[in-house]
């Protein structure tokens, strides 16, 4: 939690400083040099109420020295690496917010503000707070390196409550607890390790080089290397974010023996209340397992009374590429284990607490009211040093665009849009739009998909996976997958929050993003 520094416009006001600092992350650990915002990692929560608008100056005082190797070949026609100090720029990832105060890639800047990219537009940004009580998070998005600046620690909760949310009774104060899910890889003198460059040597890449994806050894979460909670036999909200560079999580509740490290019956279930863009209609019970692609939210809540006395593990058995061509054993870097739970042996009091069956506000858009389809694809293509890269495109030749190839994507504000996301690589792909929540139509295989067709008929493609309804920001496109969203460019009209202009969609996993996974969202004024 952080406080406000003052007012701005009668608004709160924070300035949040980004530092360097040594944190200890396990009491066996030495302690890591970190990057914090506040001087935290992860950085404090800042709490939002829906109606209430925000101003936050994010400060640069980290040194001049990257904390992780850099590649210099990256974006090197817009980034001046021999010049500048360490660059940085904060994205409040999910926030329906002004372009300018958006946080995109171009608008960084390095220590008080001496230098700043071409897109830095002002200092202070300004949250409107006017969209339903959701997990946001705010993250580093500085072009070329945000998944160094990440990785390094750069990344914090963003409550956005309402409300309509509190009179629901779901498990709040402690009984509510946020949970970002990373993977990190520590030397033996407890700093953080990230490769130089691909383990395969590369070819002639450059030296240090991006690698093609980064899957660390060892669960974080919440800054704590592996990790154990502490809980009553009761209800929990639990809000979990993937905040992991690349990996993806698939996760489930099951009873743990310490003493042989081994896994036993399923835990307690999960119960998925809301997720990215806030509470889901109704409560769903999770059939097995959740998933979850980097920057994706689950708000769940999770029933420990049964569970008195007893250690449990939240598990994951999603590998590493997920859903990937790679289907051997030396490709698969799983990361099973990624938080212990000691459920306590008595409660600290009556838990009064609910799940009501009526939760958010969650109307199907129709797919008759779309203005426009839109066929994007995913694809893999090789950069100038014959490294692999993904890149978005359009459906037409080339397929794959660079980042700052002329904008394709340029919807009207106050219209709505069908997107069918094809992906013809090899992996999955989280694809998050900035600015927006849309709703998952489904999905089909690439084979039975007409890019000729001008409308989309949902009874016809495989229904929303858990977890992909109600309102998302991001959505995982399996390979040889097309994924079908609808979404609506709204009509956000306040003085301060004209939400036309220059905002970005990409695929999530930061190694990705980088490279070059990412283009431009152009929203336009409406037609008059
Ligand atoms: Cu969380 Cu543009 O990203
Ligand atoms: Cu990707």
């Amino acid at each position: 939690m952080i406080e406000p520094t003052g007012t701005k416009d009668g608004q709160p006001y924070y300035e949040v400083d980004i530092r360097e600092v040594q944190q200890t992350l396990h009491r066996d650990l030495p302690p890591t040099t970190v990057w914090g915002y506040d001087g935290q990692y992860p950085g404090p929560t800042i709490e939002a109420r829906r109606g209430e608008p925000v101003y936050v100056r994010w400060k640069n005082k980290l040194p001049d020295e990257h904390l992780l190797p850099v590649d210099t070949t990256i974006h090197s026609d817009m980034v001046p690496y021999d010049s500048t100090g360490t660059r940085v720029v904060t994205h409040l990832h999910g926030g329906n917010v002004e372009h300018t105060s958006d946080g995109k890639p171009l608008a960084w800047f390095t220590r008080d503000f001496e230098e700043t990219g071409p897109k830095f537009e002002k200092k202070d940004y300004y949250y409107v707070n006017d969209q339903p009580a959701a997990t946001l998070w705010y993250h580093d998005h500085s072009l070329g390196i945000t998944r160094l600046n990440v990785y390094a620690g750069l990344a914090g909760f963003y409550l956005l409550r309402s409300d309509r949310e509190d009179e629901l009774g779901l498990p709040e104060g402690e009984y509510e607890i946020p949970l970002v899910l990373q993977d990190r890889t520590f030397e033996e003198d407890g700093s953080l390790f990230y490769p130089t460059g691909p383990t395969d040597g590369g070819g002639s890449g450059p030296d240090p080089s991006i690698v093609p994806q980064f899957y660390g050894d060892t669960s974080v979460v919440n800054g704590k290397a592996w990790p154990r909670l502490t809980v009553e036999p009761r209800s929990y909200r639990l809000r979990l974010l993937n905040g992991s560079n690349s990996r993806f999580y698939s996760l489930k509740l099951v009873e743990y023996d310490e003493a042989t490290g081994t896994t036993g019956e399923d835990g307690p279930a999960l119960t998925l209340v809301g997720n990215d863009g806030g509470l889901l209609a109704q409560p769903r019970q999770v059939e097995d397992r959740l998933q979850l692609g980097s920057s994706a939210r689950a708000d769940v809540v999770v029933d420990f009374a049964d569970y008195a006395g007893s250690t449990l593990l939240l598990h994951n058995d999603a590998p590493a590429e997920f859903r990937g061509s790679v289907g051997t054993d030396d490709g698969v870097e799983p990361l099973p284990e990624v938080l212990l739970v000691d459920v306590q042996n008595t409660s600290g009091g009556d838990d009064t607490s609910q799940v009501p069956n009526s939760l958010g506000r969650v109307p199907d858009i129709p797919v008759e009211s779309a203005d426009r389809n839109r066929h994007v694809t995913l694809a893999t293509q090789t950069d100038e040093n014959g490294r692999q890269l993904h890149l978005l495109g359009t459906g037409e030749e080339p397929l794959g665009n660079r980042l700052y190839d002329a904008a394709t994507e340029t919807p009207r504000k106050g219209t709505t849009e069908i997107w069918s996301i094809v992906n013809r690589t090899a992996m999955s792909h989280p694809v998050h739009l900035h600015l927006v929540h849309f709703q998952v139509l489904g999905h089909q295989s690439y084979g039975d998909f007409d890019p000729e067709a001008d409308s989309i008929d949902p009874e016809t493609l495989s229904p929303p996976k858990q977890g992909e309804r109600g309102w998302n920001d991001v959505v995982t496109v399996d390979p040889g997958q097309v994924t079908h969203i609808i979404v609506h460019f709204g009509e956000y009209e306040g003085l301060f929050n004209d939400q036309t202009g220059w905002y970005m969609w990409h695929c999530h996993m930061l190694e990705h993003e980088d490279h070059d996974m990412m283009r431009p969202l152009r929203v336009l004024p409406d037609k008059d």
